[in-house]
């Protein structure tokens, strides 16, 4: 797509099969991208592809299929090393999601860490960023610091700062919290942290989806996402590492793939990234995700971004109409995604009334506990929205609440 064309949404959702589908005899309303985003011809046609032409195992046959499907999945590495601008795809691990990506660097950076250490978390840190680092508070008495956030979901970066110790062994932090949306400066958070010799890994789940990510001008340590909230399939995430960082590290899991020499008596290990890849790998996953970086490259992010932007303050405008509604999160800098409650209702009832209209958010704890407490409630609805979104989507949400309103009043 031409970057100084105009961002033509319609022509976009032509792509996404599943959207010109109606639910309940409506025209779908999907605003639960945040959970997971649809899949565009261009992944589902790859999958088929693969599936269809080019399928064998990786990395161990001399037969033509295999080293085909070989070239694919190293494809794909090159294609998210480049998504990510890392130096070198050596420093791109293919994981399940990013659950796995997280629990990798807990249990392999982490190996090494004793009790009495630190590790510096957000509050707005989705589960999977938060139980990896518990296991180490329970098996060997780490204590983990909580940065807070101001009312509003803005990152408080000088509170951040006081967390940092000489005893802080790694940040574990958010880009772009998935229940309110807030940015977090995590550039300067990596300064910060190094400018003490601390390492940063930064969950990138939600942000590599909206925002254009860079690990080498972050200077992240260790980043992941993971495939399906990209416009990918499941079960294929990513963990991007800087070289040095990985080729120090002990495997996460022991198996095919990762080894140089195995004996009776002694083990060698293969280096970064198949170190980390134990077993065979999500091959059809990988080059699906591949397809979806280029598919969302094609469009561009810059012009994604925008675009959610858009959305992101109608959205805040139409819902703050709706004298019922709590928003949570108004941080200047968020991305399209909105929490919210209606007083007097749960949001269970909420999304399941708003559903009958064909328009599908999550509600719940977005397995953001923590977050929630901070807030003082137990659930929330979010709408989260992604590149095919309309603005006339918005209308249909807020229509659909006004209706909600009515019922609960
Ligand atoms: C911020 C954040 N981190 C991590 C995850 C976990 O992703 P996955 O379940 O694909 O591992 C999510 C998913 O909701 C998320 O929003």
């Amino acid at each position: 797509m031409n970057a100084a064309a105009p961002y033509d949404v319609e022509a976009i959702r032509r792509d996404f099969p599943i959207l010109s589908r109606e639910v309940y005899g409506k025209p779908l309303v999907y605003l639960d991208n945040g959970a997971s985003a649809q899949k565009p011809r261009a992944v589902i046609d790859a999958v088929s592809r693969a599936f269809t032409s080019e399928y064998a195992n990786v990395h161990r046959g001399l037969h033509f299929l295999s080293n085909l499907a070989t070239e694919k999945y190293e494809e794909a590495r090159e294609t998210v090393r480049g998504f990510v601008n890392a130096a070198s795809t050596d420093e791109i691990v293919f994981t399940r999601n990013s659950t796995e990506a997280i629990n990798l660097v807990a249990a392999s950076f982490g190996a090494s860490f004793r009790e009495g250490d630190e590790i510096v978390l957000s509050i707005m840190e989705h589960h999977s960023n938060i139980v990896p680092w518990h296991f180490h508070r329970e098996h060997k008495g780490v204590v983990i610091r909580w940065a807070p956030v101001a009312d509003d979901g803005t990152f408080l970066l000088d509170e951040f700062e006081k967390l940092l110790s000489p005893r802080t062994k790694i940040v574990a932090i958010t880009h772009m919290s998935n229940v309110l949306g807030t940015v977090v400066p995590v550039k300067d958070v990596i300064r910060l942290a190094h400018a003490r010799g601390i390492p940063v890994l930064v969950d990138g789940s939600q942000a590599a989806v909206h925002l254009p990510v860079d690990v080498r001008d972050l200077d992240a340590d260790f980043y992941c996402f993971t495939g399906h909230k990209l416009y990918g399939p499941t079960g294929i995430g990513v963990l991007y590492g800087k070289r040095a960082l990985l080729a120090a590290m002990p495997p996460y899991m022991g198996g095919g793939e990762m080894i140089r020499d195995v004996t009776e008596d002694t083990v060698t290990y293969a280096d970064p990234p198949h170190r980390f890849e134990a077993g065979t790998p999500p091959i059809v996953e990988a080059i699906g995700l591949g397809a979806a970086l280029r598919y969302v490259e094609s469009i561009g992010r810059d012009r994604i971004a925008a675009h959610e932007a858009r959305l992101r303050d109608y959205a805040h405008e139409r819902l703050s109409r709706i004298n019922s509604l709590i928003v949570y999160g108004t941080a200047k800098d968020k991305g399209a995604i909105v929490a919210f409650n209606m007083t007097g209702a749960h949001p269970h009832d909420i999304s399941t009334i708003i559903d009958r209209e064909g328009v599908a958010v999550r509600a719940g704890t977005h397995c953001a506990q923590p977050l929630l407490a901070r807030y003082g409630v137990t659930a929330t609805c979010r709408a989260s929205f992604g590149l095919y979104n309309t603005l006339a989507e918005v209308d249909r949400l807020a229509d659909a609440l006004h209706k909600a309103q009515t019922f609960f009043a």
